[in-house]
């Protein structure tokens, strides 16, 4: 990591017993607050697949964060992957298991055939969240370049549930 990434990782507040007991939460808010770690962790988000997309799709909410300000940096459009009843003319819709329950998310289907896109969100935990997403962009017909986050969750198979997709993560676990 450059000191300016290590710097930014370092503004990564973990918060021990939240949002159950035994779970270490890692809050990336302090570094969205911080102009230049901000910049620097959206430019490493991308880095690996200049050239290699045209929009960038990110996932409700906390991907909404990143995946704007990645587009901007990289001179693309967002497209948003929303959690269910959100948009007023959903073209798919995939259900996905989330620790306990299900959730659903949904897209438009704005986009020119052959579009390629990159799916940004902030963590990859079960991976449950990126899976369905690229499902939801392979149903509608998009090409995925890749997916990126800021960090994994190690031990919970997310890397395994999401195959022979790309990911980068910027930050290690
Ligand atoms: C969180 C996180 C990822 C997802 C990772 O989203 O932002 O999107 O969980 O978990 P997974 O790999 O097990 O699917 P969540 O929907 O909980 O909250 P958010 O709306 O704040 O993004
Ligand atoms: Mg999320």
């Amino acid at each position: 990591l450059s000191p300016e990434l290590a710097r930014a990782e370092h503004l990564i507040r973990e918060i021990p017993g939240y949002p159950q007991p035994g779970i270490l939460f890692r809050d990336i808010t302090p570094l969205l607050a911080d102009g230049q770690a901000f910049g620097a962790t959206v430019a490493a988000l991308i880095e690996p697949f200049a050239g290699e997309f045209d929009v960038i799709a990110g996932v409700e909410a906390r991907g909404f964060l990143l995946a704007s300000a990645a587009a901007i940096a990289a001179g693309t459009g967002v497209v948003p992957v929303r959690k269910a009843g959100k948009l007023p003319q959903p073209a798919a819709a995939i259900d996905y298991a989330l620790e306990y329950g299900t959730a659903t998310i949904e897209m438009h289907a704005d986009l020119e055939a052959g579009t390629r896109v990159l799916l940004i969100d902030d963590v990859l935990a079960t991976g449950g969240t990126v899976a369905a997403a690229l499902e939801l962009l392979e149903r509608l017909g998009y090409p995925v370049c890749g997916t990126a986050v800021l960090f994994e969750i190690d031990g919970l198979g997310g890397r395994e549930r999401i195959g022979h997709h790309p990911l980068h993560t910027v930050f290690g676990s």
